[in-house]
C-alpha cells in the first residue's frame, strides 16, 4: 500500500493595490527610506483599502491557487485560514472566505499562530489529508496588519503589510514523482509571549489593541530558533539541508532570512526574498514568496524547498515539500 500525500496542486498571491513607500512613512513617523532599507530591506508595503478585509484578499488568494490547479471551489472539502488579523472575531474568517467562495460544503476553520500561521495551517491540511479526513484543502494565509498597527510607533510601522497567499493541497496516492509535502516541524513556547504580542482583545480588554514588539529581542532568537528547526525537520526527513533547492523563509527582515541562510550554509542564489517589496505580511508572506518565485520561473515542479517562519507567541517551525 503507498502512503497518501497531499500534493501542492496550486499556488496563489494577492497584494492589495495601494503601495506605501519609505518616503511616505518617513512623513508619517521620524523614519528614513535609508534606515528601513538598511535594517530590514524592505522598499514598499502593500495597504488594504478601507472596505477591503482579510477575507477579501484570502479570497483573491484563493482564486488564483485554484485556478493554478484547474479546480473550482467545489472540489475543495477543506479550507484552513492562517490569520491573527481575521475580519471579526467571530465567525472564523475561513467560513467568510468559505461563503465568498460560494461554497457550503466540507469545513473551514482558521489557525492562529502569526507569522508562523502559514506553516501550522500546512501540517494541519497536511495531516487531514494524510489521515484521510480531506481529499482536497485550501491553505490561505491572509492578513491586514496595517488594522493593527500603532501609526505613531516608528519601531514596528515600518516593517508590516497587508497580503494573502494560499496553495491547493490534493490527496496524491505518493510517491510517484515524489511531489508533496514530505515533512513539517512546529514549536511554540509561551513564555517568550511579552516579545510580541498585541496589546488587546475581546477578553482581556475588549479592544483590538495594537502590535507591540521588542524587535531586537525577537530578532536574537529568530535565526537560531528558525535554524535549529530547519536542521530537526531535515534530519527527521533524511534530507540533508543541501540537498534543497529552494529556501523560502517568512519574509520578516532580509537580515534574519540571510542569517539563517549563512548559519545553515544556504548559498544566497536559492533564497527567495520577497520582503522587499511587501513587508512582514505575517502569515501571508511564505506563500507570496513561493508564488513569485513559482511566477518567474524559479521553482519548478519537482524541487525541493524548505519553508520557515517565527512569529508571535513564540510559534515557530519548517516544513519540506517537494513542488
Ligand atoms: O515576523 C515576526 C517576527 N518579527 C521579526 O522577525 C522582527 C525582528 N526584528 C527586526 O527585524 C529588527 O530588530 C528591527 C528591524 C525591528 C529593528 O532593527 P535593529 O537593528 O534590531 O534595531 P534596534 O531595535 O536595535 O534599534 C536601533 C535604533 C534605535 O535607536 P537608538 O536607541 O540606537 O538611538 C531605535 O530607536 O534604531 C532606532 N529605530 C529607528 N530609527 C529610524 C527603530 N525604528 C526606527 C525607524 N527609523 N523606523
Amino acid at each position: 500500500m503507498t502512503d497518501t500525500f497531499a500534493r501542492i496542486a496550486g499556488i496563489g498571491a494577492y497584494l492589495p493595490a495601494r503601495v506605501m513607500t519609505n518616503d511616505e512613512l518617513s512623513g508619517i513617523v521620524e523614519t528614513s527610506d535609508d534606515w528601513i532599507r538598511e535594517r530590514t530591506g524592505i522598499s514598499t508595503r502593500h495597504i488594504a483599502a478601507d472596505d477591503e478585509f482579510t477575507s477579501d484578499l484570502g479570497v483573491q488568494a484563493a482564486k488564483a491557487a485554484l485556478d493554478d490547479a484547474g479546480m473550482t471551489v467545489a472540489g475543495i472539502d477543506l479550507i484552513v485560514v492562517a490569520t491573527a488579523t481575521p475580519d471579526l472575531t467571530f465567525p472564523a474568517t475561513a467560513t467568510i472566505i468559505q461563503e465568498k467562495l460560494g461554497s457550503d460544503h466540507g469545513a473551514a476553520f482558521d489557525v492562529h499562530a502569526v507569522c508562523s500561521g502559514f506553516l501550522y495551517a500546512l501540517a494541519t491540511a497536511d495531516n487531514f489529508i494524510r489521515c484521510g479526513q480531506a481529499k482536497s484543502a485550501l491553505v490561505i494565509g491572509a492578513e491586514t496588519f496595517s488594522r493593527i498597527l500603532d501609526w505613531t510607533d516608528r519601531t514596528t510601522c515600518v516593517l508590516f503589510g497587508d497580503g494573502a497567499g494560499a496553495v491547493v493541497l490534493t490527496a496524491d496516492q505518493g510517491p510517484q514523482d515524489g511531489q508533496g509535502v514530505i515533512k513539517t516541524h512546529l514549536r511554540s513556547d509561551g513564555k517568550f509571549r511579552e516579545l510580541l504580542y498585541v496589546d488587546g482583545g475581546p477578553s482581556a480588554t475588549r479592544t483590538v489593541g495594537h502590535l507591540r514588539m521588542q524587535g531586537n529581542q525577537v530578532f536574537r532568537h529568530a535565526v537560531n530558533k528558525i535554524a535549529g528547526s530547519m536542521e530537526e525537520l531535515a534530519e527527521m526527513a533524511g534530507i540533508p539541508i543541501e540537498d534543497i533547492d529552494w529556501f523560502v523563509p517568512h519574509q520578516a527582515n532580509e537580515r534574519i532570512l540571510q542569517g539563517v541562510a549563512r548559519k545553515l550554509a544556504i548559498p544566497v542564489e536559492k533564497v527567495i526574498s520577497t520582503v522587499g517589496r511587501h513587508g512582514n505580511t505575517s502569515a501571508a508572506s511564505i506563500p507570496l514568496a513561493m508564488e513569485a518565485a513559482v511566477r518567474d520561473g524559479r521553482i519548478k515542479r519537482g524541487d525541493l524547498i524548505l519553508m520557515e517562519a517565527l512569529g508571535g507567541g513564540f510559534t515557530w517551525g519548517a516544513a519540506l515539500a517537494r513542488y
